[in-house]
């Protein structure tokens, strides 16, 4: 029986170096892209998925994500007295559900297979999603949501992939390609960043995974892969052939937020998917290019 699909748990504890001095005070995933935190997008997405309870994996300075999906009285109590409905609205319809988010610390920085395993406890015996917020998909069908499909038909795991530039594997986590339906593909094989010369293939995992329970217990062996840190990519390795396993060429464009050009190109791009904002964008961006 394939059990339904309810927990994500969302990867937050990375320090930001790449956009200091901005992450200097601020953890990164409370950067706005328009006028929304990418934690906001990821925990949006997961639960247009039907996916109800998430498990942030934090780290020191990490407080503001925890108050981000808190209920702000004092504001909400000033918002109606000065009769800002809209605001107030905007807020209400994003609030979670009490007990809906819990947090694990990762207390010291060994890698998103060490991120995951720590939330062991709240995955249990579960399927769950994984989000890493940097990474953002503007698509017509959320791209968690997409890979949900899936995964409510093969009940395996799921990961979205994206082919990137050949000379680009060393920063992924690259497939070895077996059946390719459509947009479905087996998952024959995974290695975390190889050299452009080793990689089985370009086509690379993006931050939006569906798990079987089983890879935590991969995850507990510790083993150092990459960088020296522990992989998810290469747990997961481990439970090919075990469990159905495919990727997922979704539909959509993924940018990648924890990269500077990433992130204005994603500031763009969903500011032009906005009516309210894309004429008057359209028409700045035109003075731009022109000069
Ligand atoms: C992580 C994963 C990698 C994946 C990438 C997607 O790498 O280890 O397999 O392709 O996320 O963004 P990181 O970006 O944390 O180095």
């Amino acid at each position: 029986m394939i059990k339904p699909l309810r927990k994500a748990v969302l990867p937050v504890a990375g320090l930001g170096t790449r956009f200091l001095p901005a992450t200097k005070a601020m953890p990164k995933e409370m950067l706005p892209v328009v006028d929304k935190p990418l934690i906001q997008y990821a925990v949006d997405e997961a639960r247009a998925a039907g996916i109800e309870q998430f498990c942030l994996v934090t780290g020191r300075g990490k407080t503001a994500l925890i108050d981000h999906f808190d209920i702000a009285f004092e504001l909400e109590a000033t918002l109606a007295e000065r009769g800002k409905r809209d605001a107030l609205v905007l807020l209400r319809e994003e609030a979670m559900p009490p007990g809906s988010i819990t947090t694990v610390r990762q207390q010291v920085p060994l890698g998103l297979g060490h991120a995951i395993w720590c939330a062991r406890a709240f995955i249990g015996d579960d399927a769950f999603a994984i989000l890493l917020p940097d990474d953002l998909v503007l698509s017509q069908t959320p791209c968690m949501q997409q890979l949900a499909d899936v995964y409510h038909e093969t009940g395996g795991n799921v990961l979205a992939v994206a082919e990137v530039p050949h000379e680009q594997t060393n920063r992924y986590g690259i497939l070895d390609i077996g059946h390719a339906d459509g947009n479905r593909v087996e998952v024959n094989g995974l290695v975390e960043k190889p050299a452009p010369k080793d990689a089985p293939s370009n086509l690379s995992v993006i931050g939006r995974y569906i798990l079987l329970p089983e890879v935590v217990t991969f995850l507990s062996q510790m083993e150092r892969g990459a960088g020296n840190e522990v992989q998810l990519t290469d747990a997961m390795a481990k439970m090919i052939g075990h469990t159905p396993f495919h990727g997922l060429k979704f539909e959509g464009k993924r940018f990648d937020c924890g990269d500077k050009i990433g992130f204005l190109e994603a500031q763009i791009a969903f500011a032009l998917a906005r009516p309210d904002l894309a004429p008057a964008v359209r028409d700045f961006l035109k003075l731009y290019a022109n000069s």
